[in-house]
């Protein structure tokens, strides 16, 4: 591939979809007329890199001649590649009030106004087949397939976007560059070739020599675009990382790089997802792009088999890299050599060579879990900056999730948890019992799904909150639901420890007791849709505890799960 300069925007025109101030002002006028929309994280993600010409050639939220395209051929209609559907997914009881041809407000949960959106098409989305051609699986435990099912609309809107104003950030802003800007940096620098990394995770030693690797192989400046929109649960929080990322970047010899934060929402697609990044990194001026392994992958499915093959997105954006017009640097692992204190490509490695290598969920464990990290596969500054914001898990925050039938002993190991907690003294504790909670934060609730699911995500939110400021929240609902229970865990994840505590002692046990004489209501239908008799509990299937309490005495549960903590470092 013959390269100029750097790159050209693909599809040749870099789109910026920010109206001048004039226009701004007619909009601003028309909007107060007009439907609202809140758009959701993903969404004010999209917006950002649509509004910002990241997304060139789109022009807007796909229309639905181009999400089919996209969906069967990974193709917009001009038969240009495209392989993500980037739709505007809202309640199908919103969708009804709107039509084609009409526009609607843009807003953030603020309520301040983003852009104007002219309605081209209305569709229902189509969730199955998305799943499958985008993602390739139906798995729930695929994040971008929980999303289309649990988490999105059940209606696309697709249309024109005119763009008033770049959704807010105060943080990091001078990271914060668009692809225009970006542009006249490179100008200025008198950059010609540049090679992008992008990057979820933060950079560890293998991924720092990679792109130091990738730079003499492309005699190029490095573009740093790691993404943090919205990434995989569990993963470090973007402040973290954004503080980790500029640790990092002090180990690379002087004006050779820059560092651009991605306000990017992550679909973990693997293979169509690898293309989706080369697309954008082409549009932030790239010439050449590093695939590194196992790209954008969400890891193992609920069967603990990977969702996509090792090295198959690779193969794919190197397959596709002619038609998004940049070239692909590809490595192999890189792997530490003790002897020689050298890193190389796994294939570029001696036989008989002893190598070490931790991955980064490695680190990240050992980061969570207090363990030792040698300076071989971190550097201490960015090691330090992890540490600071996720101590040993004794200084961790912690939610102690018990969830169970009615009866089954939840409220008394709470409650015993609690009193242990508050002796030991060392942390805030709160109790969140399901009595508690429907009497102070959803007093107004009942118990259909609907209300249960808000019930028990106000608990998570609370929860969460508790467990960002280290303190221990020791929440006990029923908690009938698996997708609700695994949307918290996710949450919770994000600054501290989930110990879901199934409390699985058997419906005949807890109506055996029937301390507050509800089964025998419950039975005689006086209380309609009761957890276990004529409404579900969907069992944990994977929870760090399960207790029995048939023939267990309270005390002795709360010890397990005391054993359990402590065998964890969290007391
Ligand atoms: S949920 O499903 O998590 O929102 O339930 P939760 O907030 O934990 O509330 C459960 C307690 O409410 C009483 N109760 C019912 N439980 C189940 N189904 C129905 N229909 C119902 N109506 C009232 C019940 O006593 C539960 O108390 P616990 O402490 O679990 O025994």
């Amino acid at each position: 591939m013959n390269v100029k300069k750097w790159s050209e925007p693909y599809g040749g025109e870099l789109v910026n979809l920010l109206v001048d101030d004039e226009r701004a002002a007619v909009l601003r006028e028309l909007a107060q007329s007009l439907p609202d929309i809140t758009l959701n994280d993903r969404q004010l993600c999209d917006l950002e890199l649509l509004a910002t010409g990241a997304f060139s050639p789109l022009k807007g939220f796909l229309n639905k001649a181009d999400y089919e395209g996209v969906l069967d051929r990974m193709r917009l209609q001009d038969d240009r590649i495209w392989p993500i559907p980037i739709c505007l997914d809202v309640p199908e009881t919103l969708s009804r009030h709107l039509e084609a041809g009409q526009s609607v407000c843009l807003r953030d949960p603020e309520g301040f106004l983003l852009a104007i959106l002219h309605i081209e098409d209305i569709w229902a989305v189509e969730r199955e087949k998305e799943a499958r051609q985008i993602y390739r699986t139906l798995d729930r435990s695929h994040p971008g397939v929980r999303y289309l099912f649990d988490g999105g609309g059940e209606c696309y809107l697709g249309g024109r976007l005119e763009v008033v104003s770049l959704p807010l950030h105060f943080d990091f802003r001078q990271q914060r560059i668009t692809p225009l800007e970006l542009r006249r940096i490179y100008a200025k620098l008198g950059w010609n070739r540049i090679v992008g990394f992008q990057t979820r995770n933060p950079i560890h030693r293998p991924q720092f020599e990679m792109t130091l690797l990738a730079m003499r192989e492309a005699k190029a400046n490095l573009l740093l675009l790691p993404i943090i929109g919205m990434t995989k649960p569990g993963d470090f929080d973007h402040y973290t990382r954004a503080r980790s990322y500029k640790a990092a970047c002090s180990h690379y010899p002087p004006d050779s790089y820059i560092l651009n934060l991605l306000p990017l929402a992550t679909r973990m697609a693997g293979p169509r997802e690898a293309i989706w990044h080369a697309i954008i990194a082409r549009n932030f001026g790239c010439t050449h792009f590093i695939f590194g392994r196992d790209h954008a992958s969400p890891g193992l499915d609920g069967k603990n088999e990977p969702f996509y093959a090792y090295d198959e997105a690779r193969k794919t954006a190197q397959d596709f890299s002619g038609d998004i017009g940049i070239i692909p640097v590809v490595f192999e692992e890189i792997v530490y050599l003790p002897f020689e204190d050298e890193y190389r490509p796994v294939d570029q490695v001696v036989e008989g060579t002893q190598t070490i290598a931790l991955t980064g969920t490695d680190i990240r464990e050992r980061v969570r879990s207090g363990r030792n990290v040698p300076d071989w596969a971190t550097f201490p500054d960015v090691l330090g900056e992890l540490r600071r914001s996720y101590p040993t898990p004794k200084k961790q925050g912690v939610t102690i999730f018990l969830t169970g039938l009615s009866g089954a002993g939840k409220s008394t190991i709470a409650r015993i948890l609690y009193s242990k907690f508050l002796e030991m003294g060392d942390r805030p504790v709160t109790l969140l019992d399901g009595d508690i909670v429907r009497q102070n934060l959803s007093s107004e609730l009942g118990f259909s799904k609907e209300h249960r699911d808000i019930n028990v995500k106000r608990i998570g939110f609370v929860a969460s909150e508790i467990t960002k400021n280290r303190g221990v929240a020791i929440c006990a609902p029923i908690a009938p639901y698996e997708a609700t229970r695994a949307q918290i865990r996710s949450l919770i994840e994000t600054y501290g420890g989930f110990v879901e505590v199934h409390v699985a002692t058997p419906i005949e046990e807890c109506e055996r007791r029937d301390r507050k004489g509800m089964y025998a209501k419950a039975r005689a239908g006086l209380i309609k849709g009761f957890t276990g008799v004529d409404d579900p509990y969907e069992k944990p299937g994977n929870p760090e505890i399960r207790i029995d309490t048939t023939t267990l005495s309270p005390d002795e549960a709360a010890q397990e799960v005391l054993l359990f903590l402590g065998q964890k470092g969290y007391i």
